[in-house]
């Protein structure tokens, strides 16, 4: 198995130089522009919760939607609109159009990928579940479509851990890609048998046990809420570990007044939306001799902004194409989730650890 070293992925995007900084003017402009092209282009706009503020609120007030993998898929196959406008990451476009192959799909960036795609390439891991076919090959959203195509089942974190305990329950054997720890947790709670591909998210990579602890110590009342992308050390110290729609619900479900959150920080424009009166404190990236690459922060989703989200719709560059074979295989492993999530009542991942 080759997954491509930590140090070889390419952190490209600087977050501050993509992030442009407007005037209120500029701002207003642009985001009158956007709105009045999502309308005359018939265009909905699907955003991750990574992404800036300014995306979000516009998905928002445009009748789109802000969201997880799992939702942001769904919402995308649901709606009626002629094109789908994804800021988030490419495979989040990917898996829009391997659902909607009649509609347009448009993403603001091309560019912006994700740590755990790139640690996956197709090839390497074709030939490593060739050496395995007894395994159930279950892989995480955040892969290409090829690697979707070579695949049994498409999960994300937001139902990887009912997927696994189903097949587990059926005496599957499981082979998981690409990110080790998601595995590596999803492995602890069903106890199946899988073997992990050692993929990694740079930005959740980066939490620190020992830094986590002394914050712990500084707040004891607070919740700490975890993705499960995060290192095993961290998970441990979760009340709540889960996809990021958890999470959120986390914030406002739970009783409790703090909460510490491990994940990126994006996600704090809709957890102060949907619990306003409680305080979240931002988990710590950097520990005792360590430095942060992402600090928190996607630098692939950084580089979705309303300049170059008006910039697609106004020219139609940037749409995203599967091929057509890739995309038919893509869907049969993809359709499969979406299949399962509606046959239950989806439990997110999001057991209470402690
Ligand atoms: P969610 O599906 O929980 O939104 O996670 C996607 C992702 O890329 C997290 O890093
Ligand atoms: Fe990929 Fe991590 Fe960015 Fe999510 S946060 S898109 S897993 S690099």
């Amino acid at each position: 198995m080759q997954p491509v070293p930590l140090k070889d992925i390419p952190i490209t995007a600087d977050i501050e130089s993509r992030s442009p900084h407007y005037t209120a003017d500029e701002k207003s402009n642009l985001i009158s522009r956007i709105k009045k092209l999502l309308q005359e282009q018939e265009a909905v706009l699907v955003a991750h919760y990574y992404t800036a503020a300014d995306l979000q609120m516009v998905a928002d007030e445009t009748g789109g939607h802000v969201s997880d993998s799992l939702d942001m898929a769904r919402f995308g196959n649901e709606h009626p609109a002629k094109t789908i406008v994804v800021a988030g990451v490419r495979f989040m476009g990917e898996t829009a159009k391997i659902l909607n192959p009649e509609k347009r799909v448009l993403m603001p960036t091309l560019e912006a990928t994700c740590s755990l795609d790139i640690s996956c390439p197709a090839e390497e891991f074709k030939a490593f579940c060739k050496k395995h076919p007894d395994r159930t090959v279950v892989v995480y959203a955040n892969t290409s479509a090829e690697v979707k195509a070579i695949s049994d089942w498409v999960v994300t974190s937001g139902i990887a851990l009912d997927v696994v305990n189903h097949l587990h329950e059926k005496g599957e054997k499981i082979l998981w890609a690409p990110d080790k720890h998601l595995g590596r947790y999803i492995q602890k709670v069903t106890n199946a048998d899988i073997l992990l591909w050692p993929g990694i998210c740079v930005v959740h990579d980066e939490f620190k046990e020992r830094a986590l602890r002394q914050l712990i110590d500084l707040h004891p009342e607070a919740k700490v809420l975890v993705h499960p992308e995060s290192p095993e050390k961290v998970i441990e110290l979760a009340h709540v570990v889960g996809s990021t729609t958890r999470l959120i619900k986390a914030t406002k479900e739970l009783p409790d007044k703090e909460f510490i959150v491990a994940t990126d920080k994006g996600i704090f424009y809709k957890m102060k939306q949907a619990a306003p009166d409680k305080i979240l404190i931002e988990s710590p990236t950097v520990g005792e001799g360590a430095t942060c690459r992402s600090c928190a922060h996607c630098p692939w989703m950084a580089m979705n902004n309303l300049q170059n989200l008006a910039y697609v719709l106004e020219t139609g560059e940037n749409e995203i194409h599967v091929d057509e074979a890739v995309r038919k295989e893509a869907l049969r492993a993809t359709q499969r989730m979406l299949d399962f999530a509606k046959k239950q009542t989806v439990n997110v991942l999001g057991q209470s650890n402690a």
